[in-house]
């Protein structure tokens, strides 16, 4: 599998978008790195360039979608053309329905659906124009159900992965890949502070991995760990009398 020539990466700064760029660019991708926290970034440039790889630092609030657009676009040109584009920033916002805020609401569609949506959009003109490159989102294995307490972050990941889906068929004949990655839990900054223990969670450099292969594959879903990812294919099946039960076991403490 040849590896990416040049690579966008929102979210970068912790976790998945991380450990994915360092796997990136240890195989030779040059990468462009985005987030919010600045010196995280500038952190992961110097390791990636000791270590003989070549990186550069963008700071960017995806949630100014405006600003995202402008960013990829410019990128894009001042690099010679991404062959990859991964929306991967994004928040979580786990809490009752009785306890939720606004604000939370509105922080997870602003950064997991704009933001990612913006980033995909920006790119996919300039992919479609030469005929190729991949285009992929970090959506969740939470996008396949709506998970309890998780309600905005489900909602969020099912329109990632509903608009991955559509762009796919969009862009089929033009030799752009899109790819829709969906792990289940992964040890990183997002799952730190969970409040109940996280079925058959993985670490970081193997989600990376995971999500890595997939992206050089062109895989159209890549949902991950395996065994999990069986298992919410089949909970999409549950009549909703039954799914509410087995939904609300998931938190009861
Ligand atoms: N961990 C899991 O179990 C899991 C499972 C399935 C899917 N995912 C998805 O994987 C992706 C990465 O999450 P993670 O687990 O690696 O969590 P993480 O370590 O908290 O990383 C989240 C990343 O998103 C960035 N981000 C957040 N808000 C942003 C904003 N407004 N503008 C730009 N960047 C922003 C953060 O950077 P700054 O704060 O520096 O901006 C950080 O780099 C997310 O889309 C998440 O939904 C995670």
């Amino acid at each position: 599998m040849k590896p990416f020539a040049r690579a966008f990466i929102t979210g970068a700064s912790s976790g998945l978008g991380r450990e994915i760029a360092l796997q990136l660019a240890s195989e030779g991708t040059e990468v462009v790195l985005t987030a919010r926290r600045e010196g995280l970034l500038r952190e992961l440039a110097e390791d990636i360039e000791a270590a003989g790889g070549r990186a550069r630092v963008e700071v960017l609030d995806v949630a100014d979608s405006d600003r995202v657009i402008e960013v990829v676009r410019e990128w894009d040109e001042r690099v010679g053309g991404f062959d990859l584009v991964l929306a991967n920033a994004g928040v979580g916002a786990a809490a009752h329905v009785s306890e939720l805020k606004w604000n939370d609401i509105e922080r997870v569609l602003s950064v997991n659906v704009r933001g990612a949506l913006a980033t995909l959009y920006a790119a996919t003109g300039p992919m479609l124009k030469r005929g190729t490159g991949t285009l992929a989102g970090m959506s969740s294995l939470a996008s396949m159900r709506g998970m309890p307490t998780s309600g905005a972050y489900s909602a969020s990941k099912a329109a990632l992965s509903t608009y991955l889906e559509t762009l796919r068929v969009d862009v089929r004949r033009s030799g752009v890949k899109v790819v829709d990655i969906r792990p289940g839990y992964v040890h990183t900054p997002m799952t730190a502070g969970a409040d109940r223990p996280l079925p058959f969670v993985i670490d970081a450099q193997d989600a990376a991995r995971r999500s890595v292969r997939g992206l050089k594959r062109g895989q159209a879903v890549v949902a991950y760990p395996r065994r999990v990812a069986w298992m919410t294919r089949a909970m999409t099946l549950l009549p909703s009398a039954v799914w509410d039960r087995v939904a609300e076991r998931m938190v009861r403490k």
